[in-house]
């Protein structure tokens, strides 16, 4: 029996409230070959939560955090994987997935923390701090993955640090993630200075302005913002820990602090709920669009490789966190 596709008209419905009627005829079509090139290709498209909302609530068949996304990719039977998001996460999927197709629409879809740090910087920081475990984000490259003992992502960050059993590691290379897990643990991190370009320009003084201007606002932030920041925040936690809090919690009003996206996607789930909407823009994550999207399924572009040996490094300290 076949399965009948949704068409794009129905998927409006969906994203009605945040994409204007004038607009949504630039997407159908894309949306619609897109359907059906997934099932063509057997395909899947994982998106994640930053991704804008005529992916996240059109196209996407799994959805989620960096760490949701890892585990996710884990368990699809699908051939090819689109990975609409930034390339570290592509990477990622192809660690866990060695034998499936992952693409990325746009080979240009990096991120400031992954630029932050190499593998060469990790071989001197062990040569400087003998024996003490190297903690990396998985906003890195595969070949920084490859040097370090395990991988963390925001949202099991204190989680990971504390199961190592140790008083000090070095947690890469996000300062402010390390800064911010350091006020939660008891043991002792030290931090490279790479910082996500879109977080680290929100201020305390940003959520006083909005307090001020919108009383009663509950205020959330990624643990990528500074820790002053942070600090005046409700709540902290990855994009998922925030999706999920607006769940739990209702809040009649919430400002998410991270970036824009999100906060479309969120309010899309939650009509009732108030959206307050300073955000900033992820110039890599905004490179993903349904045209590339499509043309990457249609194409077969681009695939992302690893080096074997890069490869097989970097899958066990991805898989040393998926074990805790
Ligand atoms: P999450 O793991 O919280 O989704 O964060 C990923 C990211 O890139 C945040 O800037
Ligand atoms: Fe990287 Fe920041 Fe963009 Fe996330 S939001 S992908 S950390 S630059």
């Amino acid at each position: 029996m076949s399965t009948i596709l949704p068409s794009a008209a129905s998927l409006y419905d969906r994203v009605r409230r945040v994409i204007p009627p004038m607009e949504w005829p630039s997407f159908s079509n894309d949306i619609e070959a897109i359907l059906a090139l997934k099932r063509e290709r057997n395909a899947v498209i994982l998106a994640h939560n930053y991704q804008t909302p005529e992916i996240f609530h059109c196209v996407a068949d799994i959805v989620g955090d960096s760490l949701a996304l890892v585990r996710k990719a884990m368990s699809t039977e699908a051939e090819v994987i689109v990975l609409a998001g930034v390339h570290f996460m592509a990477e990622t999927a192809k660690l866990l997935n060695p034998q499936k197709t992952v693409l990325i629409p746009d080979l240009r879809a990096g991120c400031s923390l992954a630029d932050s740090i190499t593998a060469e910087d990790i071989r001197m920081l062990r040569q400087r701090y003998p024996g003490v475990p190297v903690v990396t984000y998985v906003n890195t490259s595969a070949d920084v993955k490859g040097e370090s003992d395990i991988c963390c992502t925001s949202g099991n960050a204190k989680a990971v640090v504390e199961s190592l059993g140790v008083p000090k590691v070095i947690m890469l290379p996000d300062e402010y993630l390390a800064q911010n897990i350091a006020a939660q643990t008891k043991v002792q991190i030290t931090a490279w200075k790479g910082h996500c370009e879109v977080h680290k320009r929100f201020t305390p003084a940003d959520i006083r302005q909005l307090r001020e201007g919108h009383p009663g606002v509950m205020v959330l932030a990624h643990p990528e913002c500074p820790p002053e920041m942070v600090a005046e925040a409700d709540f902290s936690g990855s994009t998922a820990a925030m999706s999920d809090y607006v769940e739990r919690q209702k809040p009649p009003r919430v400002v998410l602090m991270t970036e824009c996206s999100m906060s479309d996607n969120v309010a899309l789930q939650h009509p009732e709920i108030e959206f307050i909407r300073p955000c900033n823009l992820c110039p890599h994550m905004k490179r993903i669009t349904l045209a590339n999207i499509r043309s990457a399924l249609e194409q077969n572009r681009h695939e992302v490789t690893i080096e074997p040996d890069i490869a097989g490094r970097a899958r066990l300290a991805v898989e040393r966190m998926l074990a805790i």
